[in-house]
């Protein structure tokens, strides 16, 4: 039976449908399956999906959100009403000024068939271009108050930034609903003392923790360094994957006798943070597990303990996202 916890929901991230560099996308072996996927989302009721215009590589940049416009062009009307699509925009180079944004919006509703319901800033340009964000985000801004879209999130911002743009959007009327940082038990900066939850509690914006398997590392079998994944991520798992150890055993011993194993572990911790995981799913039985994790929740002692595992000097982390702000 569902828990009646005020904890966050759980979420679907979307990065893997279409990315063949990091996640070995191939159009006519996974989209049947993706297509499967998205029906039992709806099906177990996990109807948050992240998505981004620059999710697809090469010639197939945009396909994440097109083919989430495609799927959700055939759910049932009920389904459709209860959907929440989001996507995030990136502000390359030359998406400049409070017009920098209307082409990408444009093309990214026209890609999900007019299903989008919140738009992000995909990242903060505060490490290399300070002055280019604000004038975006007013854009995201004026889209909200036009009716375009139905609210407005950010995404790879620190704490001081996040103040700076809510006040900026609050002079403007147009609340910051979400803020997506990497959050997991190898990423737990945004939970530490002075972290970036602390100002989303304060200022009433919710915080969805992207990531939040590690890229599959704490979701994989039982000795991670072995049968890693081709390509760069295969690089981290046998980097970090001899370091946590004590942190799956942990989580195995958590998981005994709960529905989700080690994958519910890892959400149900950034749940008890106060956080949406918004985990990449790319399989039906995936989606089980992961709308498994929905049907409990850890203890206050349990969080503690793998927050002392996770904070504790020297532990494992992934790397930091290089436009994460300050
Ligand atoms: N805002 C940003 O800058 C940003 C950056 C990164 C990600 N994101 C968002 O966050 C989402 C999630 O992050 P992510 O995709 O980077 O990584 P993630 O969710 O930490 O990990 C995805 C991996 O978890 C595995 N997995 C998922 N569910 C599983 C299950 N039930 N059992 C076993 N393994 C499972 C998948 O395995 P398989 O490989 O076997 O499928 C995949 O390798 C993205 O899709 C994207 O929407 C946002």
């Amino acid at each position: 039976m569902a828990s009646q916890s005020r904890q966050p929901g759980i979420g679907v991230g979307t990065w893997a449908w279409g990315n063949q560099f990091l996640w070995g996308y191939a159009p006519e072996r996974d989209d049947p399956r993706l297509a499967a996927t998205f029906a039992r989302c709806l099906e177990r009721d996990l109807l948050f999906f992240d998505t981004a215009d620059s999710y697809g590589t090469g010639r197939l940049n945009g396909r994440s959100e097109t083919l989430l416009g495609q799927f959700a062009a055939a759910a049932s009307p009920l389904h459709q009403g209860r959907l929440c699509i989001a996507t995030k925009l990136a502000p390359f180079p030359w998406r400049l000024g409070r017009q920098g944004y209307r082409r990408a919006f444009a093309a990214s509703r026209a890609r999900l068939q007019g299903r989008l319901h919140r738009v992000q800033l995909h990242w903060s340009t505060a490490r290399y271009a300070p002055w280019q964000e604000g004038p975006l985000v007013d854009g995201l801004a004026d889209l909200v108050r036009e009716g375009a879209v139905a609210s407005l999130g950010v995404s790879n911002v620190g704490p001081e930034r996040l103040r700076q743009l809510q006040r900026r959007l609050a002079d403007q009327g147009v609340p910051i609903r979400s803020l997506q940082v990497q959050l997991s038990l190898l990423a737990p900066q945004p939970i530490q003392s002075g972290g970036v939850a602390e100002v989303c509690r304060e200022l009433g914006i919710a915080l969805i923790a992207y990531s939040p398997l590690a890229l599959g590392l704490l979701s994989r079998g039982d000795d991670p360094s072995q049968g890693a994944p081709a390509g760069p991520r295969g690089a981290l798992f046998r980097r970090l994957g001899p370091k946590i150890r004590p942190l799956r055993q942990a989580m195995a011993e958590l998981a005994q006798g709960r529905p989700g194993g080690r994958v519910a572990v890892a959400l149900n911790w950034c749940r008890a943070h106060g956080a949406m995981p918004i985990p990449g799913l790319r399989s039906p039985e995936q989606v089980d597990q992961t709308a498994d994790a929905l049907s409990w929740e850890l203890s206050p002692a349990e969080r503690e303990r793998l927050d002392a595992l996770v904070l504790a000097e020297g532990a494992a982390r992934m790397p930091a996202n290089p436009f994460q702000s300050a």
